[in-house]
């Protein structure tokens, strides 16, 4: 990778100075590339997530060995206001709206910290140029509308800070299967159009192999494999526990992967 707008190199975080989540953890992100981030319920994820955009300090949590580099500096020590203007954003697990404003003032949050040049109005334009849903809905409570245009409002949100890197985690959560459509087309479109780096946490691995040409597959703290999607589809592995398939393509019930997960949790 000629053009790397985000490296991980080896961290390892910490909890409370004593609980060690994540063991090594090493990732690359190209310039305007999108790379997914596969793993089960625990595996470190979200911390991952939380450690490039500096949310983890808020969690009595801390890059204690490693580092993180962003265009070449490093950010590992930095704060999340300081990250956050270098042009990351984290939308962060569970689309957390605030539930009395309307669908507009949400998203307006977001340009509080804009830069210069940057007007609300251009930053609400880009925003329901992406999301017409959302047009139609600005004036609407946001504690109303339904799950998927929720998730809209708060991508939508982080779309204000005109970010070079988008941290997602799990934004197909809960969502009906059109709904989710919806959103990863939006997010492939900002890609490919905005040019936004994006790291996807996702635990639908069919989903994120799809629309990432690269992930990463974490278990318990540790980057277990790493390859293109191309290649991690065709793997045993993750076609039994990631995509729910036997090697004779049927599909595994949700409750024997559920109980292979729980089992992989006690062993691990
Ligand atoms: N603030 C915290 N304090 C202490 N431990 C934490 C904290 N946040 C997360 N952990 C622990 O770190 C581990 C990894 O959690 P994390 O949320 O990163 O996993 P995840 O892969 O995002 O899981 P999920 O798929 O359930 O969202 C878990 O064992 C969790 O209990
Ligand atoms: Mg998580």
């Amino acid at each position: 990778m000629s053009d790397t707008i985000l490296k991980i190199n080896n961290i390892e975080v910490k909890y409370h100075e004593v609980i060690l989540v994540l063991k090594g953890v090493s990732i690359e992100i190209p310039r305007s590339g999108i790379v997914a981030l596969l793993g089960a319920n625990g595996a470190g994820k979200s911390t991952t997530l939380k450690s490039i955009s500096g949310l983890l300090k808020h969690e009595d949590g801390a890059v204690t060995d490693g580092n993180i580099e962003f265009e070449g500096q490093r950010i590992d020590r930095k704060s999340a206001e300081e990250i956050s203007r270098m042009g990351i954003v984290q939308v962060i697990e569970g689309r957390r709206v605030f539930e009395h404003l309307t669908v507009e003032e949400n998203i307006k949050v977001g340009g509080h910290r804009r830069q210069k040049g940057f007007s609300v109005k251009d930053g609400l334009e880009r925003v329901y140029h992406y999301f017409p849903r959302l047009k139609e809905k600005r004036n609407e409570v946001a504690g109303f509308v339904s799950g998927g245009e929720q998730q809209m409002t708060v991508v939508g949100r982080a779309l204000m800070t005109l970010p070079k890197l988008i941290l997602l985690d799990e934004p197909s959560m809960g969502l009906a299967p059109m709904l989710i459509h919806e959103i990863f087309n939006i997010i492939t479109l900002l890609n490919k159009e905005q040019g936004i780096s994006i790291l996807l946490v996702e635990q639908n691995a069919k989903l994120a192999l799809n629309v990432s040409p690269y992930a990463y597959v974490m278990e318990n703290g540790r980057i277990v494999m790493d390859d293109t999607s191309e290649t991690l589809r065709e793997n045993p592995d993750i076609k039994d526990f990631y995509l729910g398939m036997t090697d004779i393509g049927s599909r595994k019930s949700f409750r024997e992967i559920k109980h292979y997960k729980r089992r992989k949790r006690w062993l691990s």
